[in-house]
């Protein structure tokens, strides 16, 4: 595997040539994987629609999918192509469907998509689920564009498989946020506190998302996937939308994001990637996980603003 050259304060995960064949021992493999086989905790390489025969039904209390969207991208090698919202909607459904029946009927269901997709995964998930929400993930980071408007936000759907018995734990991610305004009666802070780090307000959190960025390669989570989803966005889905001990499925899983967030907090797991490099990386991460459970942006059982835990942990 290609060796890149960089900056010394560049923390972007590399595989050292040792390490590349204990961890490919850990993942499935069409070669090495039956019916039989316990597919938890485990990272299937493999094609999508090859791999989901694998899982048994009902088998994830969350499933969280970041599928190729209807952009012209290399993965590693695998080139997805740009094509019409028609056969974007054909794409999503020889899959789609097959992945909702591995959701428990009590599960919920996150996708993420951007503006151009956005329509085609309503479609899709309408046929199968009924949705509950749409957050809007301001992403901040993105490449400016000369003659449109720059792709600053991001979708992410919110379904379950039944709307009068699913799970949601709003308490679980609380935002605690700087307040502009400290308001005082009787000489005392109205709903915020002051600490060592300033005064501060928990807030319920609302379907727009402006505390999160993309992985950079300061730090120490990035690798280097294209499209790598941030630690911190997936642990506030994590933490909503299952409990300890619950199964969180990803079938698009990339650098391993959903796996190595549910370990992290003490669910189990299970995903599907085509690309073996970046199984690799997701394995790398998961061992990781191990001795260090610490994810960016949420401390004390919170969530916090970009740049507000700067004295303790940077944030994103
Ligand atoms: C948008 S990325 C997911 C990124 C991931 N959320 C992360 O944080 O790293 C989509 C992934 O789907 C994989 N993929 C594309 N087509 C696939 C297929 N047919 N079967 C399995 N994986 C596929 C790509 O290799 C890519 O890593």
């Amino acid at each position: 595997m290609e060796k890149k050259q960089r900056a010394g304060n560049n923390r972007t995960l590399t595989l050292a040539n040792e390490e590349i064949e204990p961890l490919r021992q850990k993942l499935l493999t069409q070669n090495n994987i039956t019916t039989n086989t316990d597919v938890i905790n485990k990272t299937l390489n493999g094609d999508i629609l090859t791999m989901l025969k694998y899982i048994p039904d009902e088998f994830a209390d969350l499933i969280i999918i970041d599928p190729p969207y209807n952009l012209s991208k290399n993965f590693n090698g695998m080139k997805f192509n740009s094509r019409s919202d028609d056969s974007y909607d054909d794409y999503l459904a020889t899959w789609f469907p097959q992945v909702c029946k591995k959701l428990k009927p009590n599960g919920s269901l996150y996708m993420c998509g951007d503006w151009k997709c956005t329509s085609s995964l309503q479609r899709a998930i309408e046929k199968e689920l009924t949705i509950m929400n749409r957050i809007t993930w301001q992403r901040e980071k993105g490449r400016g564009a000369k003659s449109n408007w720059k792709n600053g936000m991001e979708d992410i759907w919110f379904a379950v498989k039944n709307p009068n018995d699913y799970y949601f734990d709003v308490e679980a991610v609380m935002m605690k946020r700087k307040v502009i305004a400290p308001y005082k009666v009787d000489g005392k802070p109205k709903d915020w506190d002051e600490s060592k780090d300033g005064k501060f307000r928990l807030t319920y959190p609302s379907n727009f998302w402006d505390d999160i960025s993309i992985p950079f390669w300061s730090m120490p989570e990035n690798t280097d996937h294209p499209t790598q989803k941030s630690e911190k966005l997936y642990a506030k889905l994590i933490l909503a939308s299952s409990k300890i001990g619950d199964i969180v499925f990803d079938p698009f899983l990339g650098s391993g994001t959903a796996s190595v967030v549910a370990k992290k907090l003490g669910r189990k797991y299970c995903g599907i990637e085509l690309n073996e490099e970046y199984c690799l990386w997701a394995e790398k991460r998961l061992q990781m996980a191990d001795t260090d459970k610490t994810i960016q942006g949420y401390s004390d059982g919170v969530f916090w603003e970009r740049n507000t835990l700067s004295l303790r942990q940077k944030t994103s």
